[in-house]
């Protein structure tokens, strides 16, 4: 198996050159100007194109039980969405429930993606429980090559963790040198609001956001902090939505907190008026919840100057059907938008194209910034002899339109319906095989393997 291709102009976070790329079998093995002198399976032409790494997607969520469902994509539909649309790679979220076994659900969530997924995934083992049984556990999960946790600070009496076990959570981490994902949202006052929201009749979609304001994410961000300081332990925040959570991120940073921060695509181009006014908008309904547009702003200049360190999508795919759950009461409309497979082609459009974002620092944010925080570099994230051959030639000039009636993701409606894209993948390959071709899925269900993970957070 070799691949050439041809005359693009690489792009990394360090590098932007025009050159040949020659991968054998599954990793890249010349890099050069001109490439002639070999035999190529399959020669690209990619003048007048970019070449990226493969775009990682730091958080997403694929077999997820949740709220009384289940999330809508199996790993086929989902890898072959996310390769559509330039993404090579996804860590997934282990959710169990708190009474469940952390070892069987490690071994629930990897049955269910190993032979099916067309793209490497890896996961983030979710915390719902510390106990000492549940701790031996995720020692043997560590070794068996997942080098992050996830933890809700939200979900009260679901997913959510108490201070003794977040504490807990945060010294095994340090201990193991481990990195801890991290919810933030304060469960307590959140489950006030809604309470008090639903009392007064306030039932709508709209008053998702008023039980979930930007204090209570604020709160939780800073909760947080206070705890990564006493344990030196590197957390990072997903989902940050809003200014006010950023500066106690950064507030935390400037007082030697190890933290690192993602946003979402969503945070970058919806608003709160998107889950309004009527029932339509639980769709859109997902915590923490959109924002006021003046956030937007906030989010693309961190992610320009560095301060986000990555931008993710927190898939979380529920339909129509399943939104109506919450039709007399928004609290049980499942939470979630689907968006891994827009997530590059509107990052690309919306920020290099619109000029809010370097291209340079576009490809950090979508891909390099992740591998590295995750232990996956520069095996994934990087254009490098040795690297994966996992390559999105992408063509700028590509004009098109999102909607639910194309695209790939198991799901009856997209939130970013009738966006215009300046920009798609022409050619994406998982270890020196094509997968997509101009928005086709030409892969392989089952190829995918799963990344195991060095720790590197001591
Ligand atoms: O609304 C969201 N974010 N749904 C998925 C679960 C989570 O909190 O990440
Ligand atoms: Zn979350
Ligand atoms: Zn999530």
């Amino acid at each position: 198996m070799s691949l050439l291709i041809k005359n693009g102009e690489i792009v990394t976070p360090d590098e932007r050159y025009v050159a040949d790329i020659y991968c054998e079998d599954e990793t890249i093995s010349r890099i050069d100007r001109k490439i002639d002198n070999v035999h190529a399976g399959e020669v690209i032409d990619a003048s007048g194109k970019y070449v990226f790494p493969g775009f990682i997607d730091p958080h997403v969520h694929i077999y997820l039980p949740f709220m009384g469902t289940y999330a809508k994509d199996t790993h086929e539909t989902a890898s072959r969405a996310a390769l559509v649309g330039g993404t090579t790679c996804f860590i997934e979220m282990i959710c169990p429930a708190r009474g469940d076994d952390p070892m069987e659900a490690f071994e629930l969530w990897r049955g269910k993606a190993e032979g099916n997924s067309a793209c490497d995934f890896t996961f983030h083992m979710g915390v719902t429980r510390y106990d000492d049984d549940a701790e031996k556990k995720f020692r043997e999960i560590v070794k068996r090559g997942i080098a992050s946790f996830k933890i809700f600070l939200a979900y009260k009496g679901a997913f959510g963790i108490n201070d003794e076990e977040l504490f807990a959570t945060l010294k095994l981490a340090k201990e193991l040198g481990v990195i801890v994902t991290a919810h933030c949202e304060n469960a307590e006052l959140l489950f006030e609001l809604q309470k008090k929201l639903l009392s007064e009749g306030r039932t709508g979609p709209e008053f998702h956001y008023w039980s979930r304001p930007p204090i209570v994410e604020a709160e939780g961000v800073h909760h947080l902090m206070t705890f990564a300081e006493m344990t030196g332990t590197h957390v990072y925040i997903v989902h940050t939505s809003c200014e006010e959570s950023l500066g106690e991120a950064m507030r935390g940073k400037t007082r030697g907190v190890n933290v690192s921060v993602e946003t979402l695509i969503q945070y970058l181009l919806l608003d709160r008026t998107d889950a309004e006014p009527n029932f339509e908008g639980a769709k859109n309904v997902m915590s923490p919840p959109l924002r006021d547009k003046k956030n937007q702003d906030v989010m693309w200049k961190a992610l320009s100057d560095g301060s986000v360190a990555t931008l993710a999508t927190d898939h979380a795919p529920f339909d129509w059907t399943q939104k109506q759950m919450g039709k007399d009461d928004f609290t049980k409309i499942p939470n979630g938008i689907p968006s891994l497979e827009d997530r590059v082609n509107l990052f690309f459009t919306h920020g290099v194209k619109g000029g809010k974002i370097d291209i340079q620092q576009f490809v950090a944010s979508a891909s390099t910034n992740a591998a590295k925080l995750f232990g996956l570099f520069p095996r994934k994230g990087a254009i490098k002899v040795g690297s994966d051959a996992d390559l999105v030639v992408y063509d700028p000039n590509y004009r098109g339109t999102i909607s639910a009636k194309t695209h790939q993701m198991n799901v009856d409606y997209n939130s970013f319906e009738r966006m215009q894209i300046e920009g798609r993948p022409h050619v994406v390959t998982v270890r020196g095989k094509v997968a997509a071709r101009d928005g086709k899925f030409v892969g392989e269900f089952g190829r995918g393997k799963m990344l195991e993970r060095e720790p590197t957070h001591f």
